[in-house]
């Protein structure tokens, strides 16, 4: 079953493939308008047209202001309001432990992955209270519910989201606000794929499901999200991520 987002108009940043993609494809589907936000111009621009007179494209950067409040200003142009923001973009970890990352490469992590956040609430949130009330979902990540190692810049990121979720939940409830984060687990996507991670049964034994994620399993969360149908949710963090952040597998606590 699908969300009604009849009616309503949500800005995906990261829009332009993977999972941000899915998420575009899925509003569009349960009747909203999206407009998609991202620096890959070409991929952004074929996605909005294959979705139609729906979806829009918009060359968005989300670590510049000048570029946000252009992203907001051309979504209310375009379909006359704004009442759903998910704040996707994001970069891959690094790969290194704390004592190797380098300093520019954890606070360009932090920019993107963060900061980036914090900018798309800032310029999302008057369009939104013209709107009478809106919708914020923040992707952070398995690696922002639990110490996840390697991903340093990428994970205190992930937590910098989940905790600034919860903080704008409480501020923005009276408005009509509601803002949650989604965790996703492994899903195979551009970002994830050079990893060389495969969809196969058993490829992946880190989560009760032995399995990576699909991009259209992360949609549901998203649309609910988004829609009417979670009118008494915020500040909640929803793990989408096969079990992975529930616990060690049985085998792992039994031996076998
Ligand atoms: N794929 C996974 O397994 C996984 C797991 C947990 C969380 N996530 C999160 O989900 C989100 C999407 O991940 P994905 O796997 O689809 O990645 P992806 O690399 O396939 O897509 C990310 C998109 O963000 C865009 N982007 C990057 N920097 C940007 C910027 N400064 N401004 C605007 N757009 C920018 C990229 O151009 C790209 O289109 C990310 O926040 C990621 O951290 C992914």
């Amino acid at each position: 079953m699908t969300q009604d987002l009849t009616g309503k108009v949500v800005l995906v940043t990261g829009g332009a493939r993977g999972l941000g993609e899915a998420y575009a494809r899925g509003i569009v589907a349960a009747g909203g308008k999206v407009v998609i936000g991202d620096l890959l111009d070409d991929d952004g621009v074929a996605v909005a047209e294959s979705l139609g007179e729906s979806a829009r494209y918009q060359h968005l950067d989300v670590t510049d202001a000048a570029s946000w409040q252009a992203a907001v200003d051309a979504t209310v142009a375009a379909f006359g309001r704004l009442d759903g923001l998910v704040n996707n973009a994001g970069i891959s970890a690094s790969g290194l432990p704390v004592a190797d990352e380098p300093l520019d490469t954890f606070q360009k992590i932090v920019q993107i992955n963060l900061v980036g956040v914090h900018m798309g609430m800032h310029f999302a949130i008057p369009a939104m209270r013209a709107a009478g009330g809106g919708s914020i979902v923040n992707i952070s990540s398995a690696a922002g519910l639990m110490g996840m190692a390697l991903t340093s810049g990428y994970g205190a990121a992930k937590w910098g989201v989940r905790g600034l979720t919860k903080i704008a939940a409480v501020e923005l409830g009276r408005e009509k606000i509601r803002v949650n984060s989604v965790h996703p687990g492994m899903v195979l996507t551009p970002m994830t794929a050079p990893t060389g991670i495969s969809l196969d049964e058993g490829a992946f034994p880190n989560n009760p499901f032995k399995r990576v994620g699909r991009a259209e399993e992360l949609v549901g969360a998203i649309t609910y999200l988004l829609s009417d149908d979670a009118s008494y949710t915020t500040g909640a963090e929803l793990a989408v991520d096969g079990g992975w952040t529930a616990g060690p597998s049985t085998e792992y606590i039994m031996g076998r």
